[in-house]
């Protein structure tokens, strides 16, 4: 073989128009390691490595003077890569082709030349030993680790060849960091070259990056090698940081820079934001809207600040954000901070709008972090009056152990929404939901921030007030009960699966009884069901009877809004889990109804046995003192009547609190006598005592905003 290709190279020096360079070799990728010589042969000659899919390869070039034609080729990909830069030089040096790549190297000379033919030695190894990375790196929109961190104990050189993973991206921005400053030679569209040092290097409508450094470690102080990460992106990295004055009903948008998914490495962006002076009617006071689409990364902080706020979010503080809330309209800074890192991704964005808006004065409500309540158990009552079309309530609820929260409002307008967030969750109810308890854990380390909104707007609604209701108290656990009864009244009571909304982790069957009182029978609202379809599942039976021919319905995967009736006093609730892949888990709402007697009389009053109530543990009674010093502004002088004027709000709401304290004590006193006298029927008393109140002037309903506001109501909570 190898005599007839010398005879055929003889042969084509004589015959001095060569189609084939006949010198040329292809090492196959079962070729595992060779050496030689270029050989001299006019026309040109080739040698071509073809790439392993298991294997790396290194390869040492020695020039000897010449200058080789420098390409590399990539399996699957039919371009070959000219390697521009190399092939100007001619001294020795090593090359390092990845898994799947491969070379291909032309000598290019007269044979009359009497330099020496340069040599070749390549060796296909597993890459994980060298120190170095692959030469050439294609840079798409995902990070590319170029050169790992690493200590090394010799002297080498690492070069890379950056081009972009496909042509299209040549418009693209190229970013590239490394621990520590190092030069790049960088060529944009036009070739020309631009050497640019530092720890982050970019430059837009790139075609290639070249970098080379050689590295001299001893045998005892070894050198180290700094990270180098690289990526393409077509997002702006430029912040928006022109000062903007928002005017009155006016919306000005600002997004993190690199947004919706590029995370520009060390920025740090600053935008003032101003309010026009307020110049609308005396009714109404201007407020700032701030409507929110965040997702939280670590390291990535932005923040609102103003002399009277600062509202900083960070990943301790929420992880996903869709919601809105109000401000001061005062002067204030958007801010945005990343560190030295690249990333792909929705993380770490954020869209936010400003809006100057305008609300009715007697439908202020509490802003953003403006009430803070530290109890472990409360609740919160606040009326909203029929004539708040538009009205953002927001409160903050303090971290500290588990709670289980249920919120709901009565009389609900068509556009109501709440809003649940804190450093897990992001949960958002509209008015259908809410008009069952809607129940929730809240097992985070930061606090809670629940907030009401409504905008009815140019829509014609009921004309009555609605009653929003936020309760909480401690959950001693959030996980399953293998075995649990709950007595059940005509009231609706919310039940949800262990930790819900985050996703439950156990293994096996929690069961739950429910016991409705004697002739009764219970229906069932199932409002969501989130399982690992097929292989977890909630089921349900009626009766206390799990066998199979008692089940109503067994779910799996997710369902909403389905409803479940027995036929007697009982059903039991069995959820099984495989103990992978936990989703939200359940919640459902269950109720006893009254079976149609001809006698029937007492409905309306739910018979709660005392042995029941004692098998589902302690009623929790709250009553919590009055907070003298509350400087917010506080929902609870918001006014029921229409006929209220908003002139000297101010006065009545001190007023209010002063005369509030007597009504308070006497109410509390009211309160408590109820509870202990009727301790078990105290709920429903107080349920049906409540709409009868009379509600004869302005100051009783301050009174009574005042008490509900600051916690003195009974709550009795059933855990399933
Ligand atoms: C390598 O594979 C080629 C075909 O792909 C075969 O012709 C050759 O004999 C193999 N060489 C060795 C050393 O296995
Ligand atoms: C090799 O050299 C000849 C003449 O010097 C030139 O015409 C030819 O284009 C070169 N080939 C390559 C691949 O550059
Ligand atoms: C590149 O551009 C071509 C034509 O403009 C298009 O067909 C192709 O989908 C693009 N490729 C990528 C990865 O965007
Ligand atoms: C208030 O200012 C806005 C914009 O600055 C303007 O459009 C509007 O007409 C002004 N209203 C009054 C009552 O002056
Ligand atoms: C984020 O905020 C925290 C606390 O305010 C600060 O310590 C940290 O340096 C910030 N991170 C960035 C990237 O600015
Ligand atoms: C940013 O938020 C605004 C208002 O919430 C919305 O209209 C817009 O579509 C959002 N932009 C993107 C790119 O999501
Ligand atoms: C309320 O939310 C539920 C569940 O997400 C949805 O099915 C329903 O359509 C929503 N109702 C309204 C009025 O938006
Ligand atoms: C209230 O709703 C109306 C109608 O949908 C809308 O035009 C307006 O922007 C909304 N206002 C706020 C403050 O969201
Ligand atoms: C629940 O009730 C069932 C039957 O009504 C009874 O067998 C069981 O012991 C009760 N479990 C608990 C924990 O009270
Ligand atoms: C239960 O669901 C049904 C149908 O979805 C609905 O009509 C009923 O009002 C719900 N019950 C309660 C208490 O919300
Ligand atoms: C179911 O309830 C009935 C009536 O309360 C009781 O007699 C029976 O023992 C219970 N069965 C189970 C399995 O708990
Ligand atoms: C408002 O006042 C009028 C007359 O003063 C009275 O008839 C009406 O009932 C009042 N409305 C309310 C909601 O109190």
């Amino acid at each position: 073989m190898k005599k007839y290709l010398w005879i055929v190279s003889i042969l084509l020096c004589l015959f001095p128009e060569p189609t084939v360079s006949e010198c040329s070799k292809t090492y196959f990728k079962n070729e595992s390691t060779d050496s030689g010589n270029f050989e001299c042969v006019n026309g040109g000659c080739w040698i071509q490595i073809d790439p392993s899919p298991t294997k790396g390869i290194y390869l040492n070039l020695q020039g000897k003077g010449n200058k080789l034609f420098m390409y590399m080729t990539t399996s699957g990909k039919q371009k070959q890569e000219f390697l521009q830069k190399e092939s100007e030089r001619t001294d020795e040096r090593y090359y390092l082709a990845d898994v799947g790549q491969g070379f291909l190297i032309k000598w290019n000379k007269s044979c009359y030349s009497n330099t020496d033919a340069p040599h070749y030695i390549f060796n296909r190894e597993i890459l994980d030993p060298y120190y170095c990375g692959p030469h050439l790196r294609y840079i798409g929109n995902e990070v590319v680790t170029v050169q790992k961190e690493n200590r090394a104990k010799s002297q080498f050189s690492c070069r890379y060849h950056m081009v972009p993973f496909d042509s299209n991206r040549s418009s693209e921005t190229i970013y590239v960091i490394s621990g520590t400053s190092n030069t790049f030679d960088v060529f944009d569209g036009n070739n020309e070259r631009y050497k640019i040092t530092g720890q982050i290097v970019s430059r837009d409508y790139w075609k290639y990056v070249d970098f080379e450094k050689q590295y001299s470690g001893t045998r005892w102080q070894g050198a180290d090698l700094e990270y180098i990460y690289a990526i393409t992106t077509k997002r702006s990295c430029v912040c928006q940081d022109e000062p903007v004055e928002v005017s009155n009903g006016q919306v000005i948008h600002i997004q993190s820079p690199g947004f919706p998914d590029f995370m520009c490495p060390s920025s740090k962006c600053e935008k003032r934001v101003t309010f026009s002076k307020y110049n609308g009617s005396d009714e109404y006071i201007q407020r700032a809207l701030v409507t929110l689409e965040a997702r939280a990364k670590t390291g990535t902080n932005f923040s609102l600040v103003s002399t009277i706020f600062d509202v900083r979010f960070d990943n301790d503080i929420y992880s996903t954000v869709f919601t809105n809330f109000l401000l001061e309209p005062v002067d204030m800074k958007v801010e945005h901070s990343t560190q030295l890192n690249l990333y792909h991704g929705p993380e770490g964005h954020f869209n936010m709008t400003i809006r100057s808006i305008q609300i009715r004065k007697d439908c202020a409500c509490s802003l953003f972090k403006q009430k803070k309540y530290d109890k472990q158990e409360h609740k919160i009552k606040i009326k909203i009056p029929a004539h708040c079309e538009l009205i953002f309530c927001d409160w903050t609820i303090a971290s500290g152990g588990k709670k289980e929260m249920t919120v709901k409002i009565d009389n609900g307008k068509e556009n109501d929404e709440v809003h649940i967030w804190n450093q897990n969750s992001m949960e958002k109810y509209n008015s259908t939901q809410l008009k069952q308890p809607r129940k929730l854990y809240l097992t985070t380390s930061s606090d809670t921030h629940v907030s009401f909104r409504r905008n009815t707007s140019g829509v014609l609604q009921q004309n009555f007030p609605s009653l929003v209701t936020v309760s909480w108290i401690t959950a001693s656990d959030t996980m399953c009960y293998k075995q649990s009864n709950v007595s059940l009244t005509t009231t609706p009571q919310a039940f949800i699966s262990s930790n819900y909304p985050l996703p439950y982790n156990f293994f096996g069957t929690c069961q739950t009884l429910l016991v409705a009182p004697d002739n009764h029978y219970i229906k069932l609202n199932v409002s969501d069901i989130d399982v690992e379809n097929i292989h977890d599942h909630v089921s349900f039976y009626d009766g206390n009877n799990t066998s199979s021919e008692f089940l109503l319905e067994q779910l799996t995967g997710t369902h909403q809004a389905l409803t479940l009736s027995s036929n007697d006093n009982m059903m039991t609730i069995n959820f099984y889990s495989d103990s992978s892949h936990g989703r939200r888990g359940y919640h459902f709402v269950a109720f006893a109804v009254a079976k149609p007697t001809p006698k029937s009389t007492e409905v309306a009053m739910p018979t709660m046995e005392e042995t029941s109530s004692d098998k589902l543990g302690k009623p929790t009674q709250i009553i919590d003192h009055l907070q003298s010093n509350d400087s917010f502004v506080d929902p609870f002088w918001l006014i029921e009547s229409k006929n209220a004027t908003t002139s000297g709000t101010d006065n009545l709401q001190s007023s209010g609190s002063k005369h509030g304290f007597f009504f308070y004590l006497f109410y509390t006193f009211c309160v408590v006598f109820i509870t202990i006298g009727t301790l078990f029927g105290g709920f429903a008393l107080y349920k049906n005592l409540y709409p009868k109140k009379p509600e004869t002037s302005f100051a009783n309903e301050m009174v009574r905003f005042r008490n509900d506001d600051t916690g003195s109501v009974v709550t009795i909570e059933n855990r399933c």
